[in-house]
């Protein structure tokens, strides 16, 4: 007989967009919303409706668009925010929406100046409006790690009775340890009135690096929904990492009540593609998705692994998708070829002629590159801008010249705005002298936070892909690059930032 279902509620598209720098674009929000759909998750937060118009937009074209999860809007509780997230998810095959209000005495008091009586009517008057839109309303109680348990439980029974079909517990400031958390879900489904009709879920941020055995925790004490987050990405130090989560759910199927539905070969790809298109690499120790969690460099574990793999591995690589990055194209592959493999990968380009710019990106790749992976594929399409209206500062040519004992120079040809720019500059190596020469054109005044560079497959004719984060006026974007130059990489990748920083839509953060 098959175990009771365990949601997992993914919030890359929301809180992960929170982390300084991973404001992703409406195209690159559905790459990884079908993304999502393919891993199966069950509940797709695409963002929070009343942050922006691109926020808003974005929701709505996934909620246009995905049809296996459900689309859910974040909102505050107020009548502008519910009502704009019923606005967005309104084209959705099955829509949410995720009001919340702060609960503990220090939120209340300090940031919203509100007494407790107005917090409960605010919660239940959101939840009325938001069942004007859709019966799926989920209400979460900001900072419920630090609210007093019995308000905490007069909040929550007010919205039950208003209609809320999930109740989450949010730590949101990660301050809790497993065994307490565990204790407090437990006891708030003892006692809040009709808790047997709701679902009831939670949210652990990870700022004492205990947010997936926190969540765990929850579900050993009745939760059965989990928000998480691929790569535990989000605020501060994140959110709970839902490959952790789901893993240790399919692992410890000896403890555990609960199963999910994800399609856990989906894992690795699915973290790759968040990891590429927010710039935030992946640790090489990372948990199921880290470079080196199946890797065995010791004497005795190699050998150990080699006469029998259970001896040092729980799971195996290829159930979490490592592995599966399979050869794609290669030089000789056609148009339609390449259009399918993209449609596989859930790339839609906006037009034909993107279409057309990335398969003459593709075929001069080709040339260079002997095999062509998926990975390949996407770092293509991301480079080649599925999103032409914000590619204001383009590379046309370029010309890099280091020698021993020389300044390194690099001579740049950009397009501006469709204007063809020159610019030459020397600098302490050929990627500050190609930064420099950028800005020489520029003049964003911007400060590099960032720079890093990965090889995107293996190999010396590996592509590699470089990520830059620039702060500008408090505002911090990340822009990637790939190329199997890394100096025209990383000039890519300079002005991938620009660009964002040229196009980039004012955000409300919903936690302010
Ligand atoms: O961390 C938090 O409390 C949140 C809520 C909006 C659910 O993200
Ligand atoms: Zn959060």
């Amino acid at each position: 007989m098959s175990k009771p279902r365990l949601l997992i509620f993914d919030t890359t598209l929301r809180d992960g967009e929170q982390s300084p720098g991973a404001a992703m674009t409406r195209e690159e929000k559905m790459r990884i919303a079908r993304q999502l759909e393919r891993l199966r998750v069950d509940v797709i937060e695409a963002g929070f409706a009343a942050a922006s118009t691109g926020d808003f937009e974005s929701i709505r074209a996934i909620a246009e668009t995905i049809k296996e999860s459900t689309v859910c809007s974040l909102a505050r509780a107020n009548e502008k925010d519910v009502r704009r997230a019923g606005e967005a998810i309104q084209p959705a095959a099955r829509g949410r929406i995720h009001t919340f209000i702060a609960t503990s005495p220090i939120h209340m008091e300090k940031k919203l100046r509100m007494q407790p009586d107005e917090v409960v009517a605010a919660a239940v008057q959101a939840v009325q409006w938001a069942l004007e839109y859709t019966d799926d309303v989920e209400f979460s109680a900001e900072d419920a790690v630090r609210s007093e348990f019995d308000f905490l439980c007069r909040v929550f029974d007010a919205v039950i009775r208003a209609g809320a079909k999930t109740i989450n517990v949010p730590d949101t400031v990660g301050y809790s340890i497993p065994v307490q958390w565990g204790e407090r879900m437990r006891a708030l489904i003892e006692h809040v009135p009709n808790s047997d009709r709701v679902v009831w879920s939670t949210h652990c941020h990870n700022d004492l690096g205990m947010a997936a055995a926190n969540s765990l925790a929850a579900v050993l004490n009745g939760a059965r929904q989990v928000e998480c987050t691929i790569n535990g990405l989000g605020e501060r130090a994140g959110n709970a990492s839902l490959e952790e989560i789901v893993m240790a759910v399919r692992t410890r199927q000896d403890l555990f009540p609960v199963e999910t539905r994800i399609d856990a070969a989906q894992i690795v790809p699915t973290s790759r593609l968040v990891s590429q298109i927010t710039g935030y690499v992946v640790q090489p120790n990372k948990a199921i998705v880290g470079a080196n969690a199946f890797a065995h460099e010791s004497g005795i574990h190699q050998d150990g692994v080699l006469k029998h793999r259970e001896t040092y591995e729980i799971m195996r690589a290829e159930d979490v998708g490592w592995h599966a990055n399979k050869l794609s194209l290669g030089k000789l592959s056609g148009r339609n070829a390449f259009r399918t493999k993209l449609a596989e990968l859930g790339i839609a380009l906006a037009s034909e002629e993107a279409l057309n710019a990335a398969f003459a990106k593709f075929k001069e790749l080709a040339d260079k590159k002997r095999e062509i992976f998926d990975e390949d594929l996407q770092a293509l399409v991301s480079d080649e801008g599925v999103t032409p209206e914000i590619e204001h500062y383009k590379l046309v040519a370029s010309l890099f010249h280091s020698e021993t004992g020389e300044a390194p120079v690099a001579e740049l040809t950009l397009s501006v705005g469709g204007a063809e720019r020159h610019a030459r500059a020397t600098g302490s190596g050929p990627v500050d002298a190609a930064f420099l020469a950028i800005e020489s054109i520029a003049g964003s005044g911007s400060d590099l936070l960032l720079y890093s560079v990965n090889a995107i497959t293996t190999g010396t004719d590996a592509q590699g892909e470089v990520t830059v984060r620039l702060s500008k006026s408090g505002r911090i974007v990340n822009g990637q690059g790939a190329d199997t130059d890394i100096i025209v990489a990383s000039a890519k990748a300079y002005l991938n930032a620009l660009n964002k920083l040229y196009a980039g839509p004012e955000r409300v953060n919903p936690q302010l």
